[in-house]
C-alpha cells in the first residue's frame, strides 16, 4: 500500500451510535495513523466497545463519518470492512473449544479474505506459546492463552489496523505482563492498533496517544506520556 497524502489510517468523526432507542455514542470523534498505538480509555459501559462495533459494521452508525484511508466505510457489511484490513479482537474471545490451536489458526488462514504477510509460523513467532501448545484444545487454553490464540487468529486475516477490545480484562498480572510484551512486538513489527481498555497499566505501557470516552463522547486526548506523568490528572479523567 502507498499513502499518497498524509490522511490518518482510520478517522472517526463525529459518530452516533445507538442500539434501538438507547443510545450511546454522542459524536465521538478519534483518529488512528498507520503505525501508531491509540487507546480509547475509559470505564465501563462508557461506549468503548460499541466504538468498535461500529468501525466493524456490526452496529451502523445512526450519524458520523468513519474514514478508512479517506473513503467513508460507515454501514458497510462487516465482512467488507475487514476485506479492507481492519481486524477485530473481541472482549469475549470466541475461540473454537473443539479444535486445537492449530486448527483454530487453520480455520482462520482458510477464512482470510486478504493476502499477507501473516502465516502460522508467523504467529508462532510472535507468540511463541501458541507453538508449544498448538496440539492443544481451544477449550482447555487458560485466558491469557486464549486471547493470544484470538489476537493471532486475527492477525491470520492480514489487516493492516487491529482493533484490540480490552485484551488485559480478567486476566492475572503475570499473564497481562507477557501479553504487553507480545502486543508490543507486534507494535514493534509495524502494525496499528487502537486498543479499548479500563486498566491504565496496560494501556499506558502500550500507547503512543490516548482518547478518554466518558459517557459516549470523549473527555480527554493527548499523548500517553501525558497520562503517564501526570498523576493528577489520571486521577481526575479516571477517577482511580
Ligand atoms: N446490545 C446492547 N443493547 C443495548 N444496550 C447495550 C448493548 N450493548 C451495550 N449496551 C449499552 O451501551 C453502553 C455502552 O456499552 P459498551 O459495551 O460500548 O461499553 P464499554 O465501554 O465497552 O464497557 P466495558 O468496559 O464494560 O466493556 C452501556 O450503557 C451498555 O449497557
Ligand atoms: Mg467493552
Amino acid at each position: 500500500m502507498t499513502m499518497t497524502h498524509q490522511e490518518p489510517l482510520l478517522a472517526i468523526e463525529d459518530l452516533y451510535a445507538a442500539y434501538g432507542l438507547s443510545r450511546v455514542l454522542f459524536g465521538v470523534s478519534l483518529q488512528v495513523d498507520a503505525g501508531e498505538c491509540v487507546c480509547l480509555l475509559g470505564r465501563n459501559g462508557v461506549g468503548k466497545t460499541t466504538t468498535m462495533r461500529s468501525v466493524m459494521g456490526f452496529l451502523p452508525p445512526t450519524g458520523g463519518r468513519i474514514l478508512w484511508k479517506g473513503t467513508n466505510i460507515a454501514g458497510w457489511a462487516p465482512h467488507r470492512v475487514a476485506r479492507a484490513g481492519i481486524g477485530f479482537v473481541p472482549e469475549d474471545r470466541r475461540i473454537f473449544a473443539e479444535l486445537t490451536v492449530w486448527e483454530n489458526l487453520d480455520v482462520a488462514t482458510r477464512a482470510a479474505q486478504r493476502p499477507g504477510e501473516w502465516t502460522i509460523e508467523a504467529v508462532y513467532d510472535l507468540f511463541p506459546v501458541l507453538r508449544e501448545l498448538r496440539n492443544r484444545m481451544g477449550g482447555f487454553l487458560s485466558g491469557g492463552e486464549q486471547q493470544m490464540l484470538t489476537i493471532a487468529r486475527t492477525l491470520m486475516g492480514n489487516p493492516e489496523l487491529l482493533l484490540l477490545d480490552e485484551p488485559s480484562e480478567g486476566l492475572a498480572p503475570l499473564v497481562v505482563a507477557a501479553l504487553l510484551n507480545n502486543v508490543r512486538a507486534l507494535k514493534e513489527r509495524g502494525m496499528t492498533i487502537l486498543l479499548a481498555e479500563q486498566g491504565v497499566d496496560f494501556s499506558l505501557a502500550l500507547a503512543d496517544r490516548v482518547y478518554v470516552l466518558e459517557k459516549g463522547a470523549i473527555r480527554h486526548t493527548g499523548p500517553a506520556a501525558q497520562l503517564r506523568d501526570d498523576e493528577g490528572l489520571r486521577n481526575r479523567l479516571l477517577s482511580l
